[in-house]
């Protein structure tokens, strides 16, 4: 028997958002971004759903080669860039374009052989201070691409947000300001926006924009969900009630006891725990759909298990259906909930693969 907890992937709805990404962008190169095993929801599906991009982003040369195992011929950037010497071969090899972001990638770039030029994308770091180079170093970072016999002329420039999810940070346009004056005049593509910078900041799209969470359905903005920005939920995560209980009032629930039944009062099991990728801190309160009604999390969350507070639902009855995110609850009000963001939640969701299933053609 498979597992009742599952998560359910629907390729219309990435395809859906694509094109929603498309029309925020209109004109602009669009790079997919699938690392992590694309957001919880299964890299090589994720990319084929998303066949309709010009290129795909991954975080590592190992994700790049897996699209390219799986036949995936359309560009690859490898976000992070090359780990070390070997991995400037291996891109090479699989025709994988790289990040450059420190001064060791560009040496092991300099100093390798690799079959054919790789290409480059440089990355300056306009304020978000993680990864990158100097901006004032673009220029002689150009002269010494242009004298590297490894990297396909000329290079792309990019760089990342820190803050763009608050539409009022004034950091965004600073950096936009800063990637603007480091770059101008020098050869080759530019790239600044994530989701946050396609639906918020129309003067950050330059030549590809590289958007990922807006692509599986959930808001890069702190108090909005995906559907009111006219996303659709690519993840459905579900499960079913397994039991369902008359507890008296003065009853404590589940591990530590937390929640003391205030009442006598119906309370569900559910088959979903962090084990399956449910956070373990959702706090009481955490709205769960049970047979499309809305009820709320009681009691600490155990490994297989979610306990829920029927008295919303007193119908409902064991083998109900139970939507923990997706389609009738937005995963943002569930990650709000547990001191999160849509993004861990959908991460960890997929990461038991073998609860994760593709509903329909992943391309058409
Ligand atoms: C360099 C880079 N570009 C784009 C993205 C996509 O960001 P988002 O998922 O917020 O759209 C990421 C993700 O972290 C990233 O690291």
């Amino acid at each position: 028997m498979t597992r009742l907890a599952r998560v359910l992937i629907d390729p219309d709805a990435l395809r859906h958002n694509l094109q929603r990404a498309r029309a925020a962008a209109p004109g602009r190169r669009l790079l997919a971004v699938v690392k992590a095993g694309g957001y919880g929801h299964g890299m090589v599906a994720a990319a084929r759903a998303l066949a309709g991009a010009d290129g795909f982003g991954v975080a590592t040369v190992g994700e790049g080669l897996a699209l390219r195992e799986a036949g995936l011929s359309a560009p690859v950037l490898v976000l992070e860039g090359p780990a070390g010497p070997a991995e400037v071969e291996a891109a090479a090899a699989a025709g994988l374009a790289v990040v450059l972001h420190h001064e060791a990638q560009l040496r092991w770039l300099e100093e390798a052989r690799p079959p054919r030029p790789v290409p480059v994308w440089v990355k300056l770091d306009t304020g978000m201070h993680r990864l990158g180079f100097d901006p004032a170093m673009a220029p002689a970072l150009a002269q010494r691409l242009a004298a590297c016999a490894a990297a396909a002329p000329p290079p792309a420039w990019m760089t990342h947000f820190a803050n763009a999810d608050d539409r009022d940070d004034p950091l965004t346009t600073e950096q936009i300001r800063r990637f603007a004056a480091a770059v101008d005049g020098l050869p080759g593509a530019r790239s600044l926006a994530n989701s946050a910078g396609v639906l918020g900041w129309p003067g950050s799209h330059g030549d590809w924009v590289r958007p990922g969470i807006m692509l599986y359905g959930a808001s890069p903005f702190a108090g909005a969900t995906g559907p009111e920005l006219e996303l659709r939920p690519a993840m459905t995560f579900t499960s079913r009630l397994i039991a369902v209980h008359r507890r008296r009032r003065g009853e404590a629930l589940g591990y530590g006891g937390e929640y003391v039944c205030p009442e006598d009062m119906p309370v569900g099991v559910v088959a979903a725990g962090y084990g399956d990728g449910y956070p373990r801190h959702a706090a009481a309160g955490t709205p769960v759909l049970v047979g499309g009604r809305r009820v709320s999390l009681v009691g600490r969350v155990s490994m297989d298990m979610i306990t829920v507070d029927l008295r919303a639902h007193p119908e409902a009855r064991v083998g109900d259906p139970v939507v923990l995110w997706g389609e009738g609850l937005p995963v943002e009000e569930v990650a709000r909930h547990a001191g999160t963001i849509a993004y861990e939640l959908l991460c960890h969701a997929g990461a038991r693969p073998a609860s994760r299933e593709v509903l329909g053609p992943e391309c058409t």
